[in-house]
């Protein structure tokens, strides 16, 4: 199939793009790209690619902005119930850390998830994918983390991966066992931490090879490493229990406080640090010698209101390599859509449009160490593209609130979005 007409085909071919590099589209102006086999053939301009190639299906993207799908590495998107009580309590003042601290937060969600079978968790889940998958986003990372004992923790990888086998979003996985102290370690932090490396992750290591004989890579291990949480040394100790067994890593990290998180993330050599609102100048120089990606997360301040967001342009500035993503859970930031972190990313970490969409793609696929295969309208790689309707990039950021996606392409198959209305009855 060739997609021809594009106002902008946006290739985002540099590859990552580290630090004050950020934001190179790839534009071709009047663009066409060639899908074969569910990948990328080839792309460029309408003129070349229809003159090469005659005898394609077509798609025309007159006044189109095309580009790749977006990836949004960091989500924890299943989970049971919801905390609408919760937000009205923080509204009215309460801290979202107090809240944890007194067994609600995470650990409301906790109860309920545990108490929902695999398919009341598939169906809860579905909806909020689809949402993903119809605002842009081609591949997600998922988190387990609501499940906090080995049986759920599992139940949640095993309907994470029936789900991506539904698709058409396409997941990837990640084990967030040291998500919280669940409330029958409420005084034993250490049995908890002890439990997730010494027990948790052997367990997973030999359970992925049988529950998951699709997936060539483990799942990734992340740890909340935050006051009220894990602490520094737990965090180490789950991830380093975790690198021995050959899992690859990620790290939730200055959320609230500044504990060393995204240092502790590059010296594991981390896949990524994530969230990263409090991070001091010494985790900024770290990270920006590093390889490990630095996933900013604004629709978490934004959900719980509070003033300050990511040191983006310091990260940049140190040479980092940036990437964005929803967060998507049910205390924070219940929000599927990319378009709406592009949105805010331009507003509170002061990234330009093509910035942004460079974070949202080949640099988010570097943060689930896909972009081999994700994130950029390369020759070899999947075709997993968007087609917008407006012409001009720079509408992503500028609008919000609606959704720009006029079709998804995912591995090379079409899908429309609808953005009218039918009278049912
Ligand atoms: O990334 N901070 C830890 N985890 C989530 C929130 C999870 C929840 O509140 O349910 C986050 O913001
Ligand atoms: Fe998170």
């Amino acid at each position: 199939m060739l997609i021809h007409s594009a106002s902008q085909l946006l290739t985002l071919s540099e590859d990552p793009q580290r630090g004050l590099s950020l934001g190179q589209l790839g534009i071709i102006e009047n663009g066409a790209v060639l899908i074969r086999d569910e990948k990328i053939f080839a792309t460029g301009t309408s003129d070349q690619l229809r003159k090469t190639y005659p005898d394609e299906p077509v798609l025309d993207a007159t006044g189109c902005v095309v580009m790749p799908g977006f990836v949004d590495p960091h989500t924890h998107v299943i989970w049971g119930g919801d905390r609408a009580a919760e937000f009205e309590m923080r509204l009215e003042g309460r801290h979202y850390m107090d809240i944890l601290a007194a067994g609600g937060g995470i650990l409301s969600t906790v109860h309920a998830t545990r108490s929902a079978s695999i398919e009341m968790l598939k169906a809860q889940t579905r909806p909020r994918l689809l949402r993903m998958f119809a605002t842009g986003t081609t591949t997600a990372e998922a988190k387990t983390g609501y499940g906090l004992q080995t049986a759920t923790e599992l139940r949640l990888l095993k309907a994470l991966l029936a789900l991506d086998e539904e698709g058409p979003l396409e997941l990837s996985m990640t084990f967030l066992g040291a998500h919280a102290i669940p409330a029958e370690f409420k005084d034993d932090a250490q049995g908890y931490t002890d439990l997730v490396s010494s027990t948790m992750l052997p367990i997973l290591q030999q359970w992925w090879q049988t529950h998951a004989p699709h997936h060539k890579d483990l799942p990734f291990v992340d740890v909340f490493c935050e006051n009220g949480a894990f602490n520094l040394a737990q965090s180490r100790q789950v991830l380093e229990q975790a690198k021995c067994l050959g899992f690859p890593l990620k790290i939730h990290a200055d959320e609230f406080d500044n504990l060393g998180g995204a240092s502790l993330a590059v010296e594991l050599e981390a896949a990524s640090a994530d969230h990263l609102v409090k991070t001091s100048p010494a985790d900024i120089a770290a990270l920006g010698g590093s390889d490990t990606v630095a996933v900013s997360l604004p629709c978490t301040p934004f959900g719980l209101a509070e003033q300050a967001y990511t040191p983006a342009c310091e990260i940049l500035e140190a040479g980092g390599i940036l990437a964005l993503a929803t967060d998507c859970n049910p205390g924070t930031a219940w929000n599927e859509s990319m378009q709406f972190v592009i949105a805010l990313a331009c507003r509170y970490l002061k990234l330009t449009p093509a910035q942004a969409i460079a974070a949202a793609t080949i640099n988010a696929a570097h943060a689930i160490r896909c972009a081999d295969r994700l994130g950029s309208l390369t020759p070899g790689k999947q075709a997993d593209l968007l087609v917008l309707s407006v012409p001009d990039y720079r509408h992503l950021g500028y609008r919000f609130g609606t959704n720009l996606v006029r079709q998804v392409i995912k591995r090379g198959h079409v899908y429309s979005v609808d953005v009218g209305y039918y009278r049912t009855a």
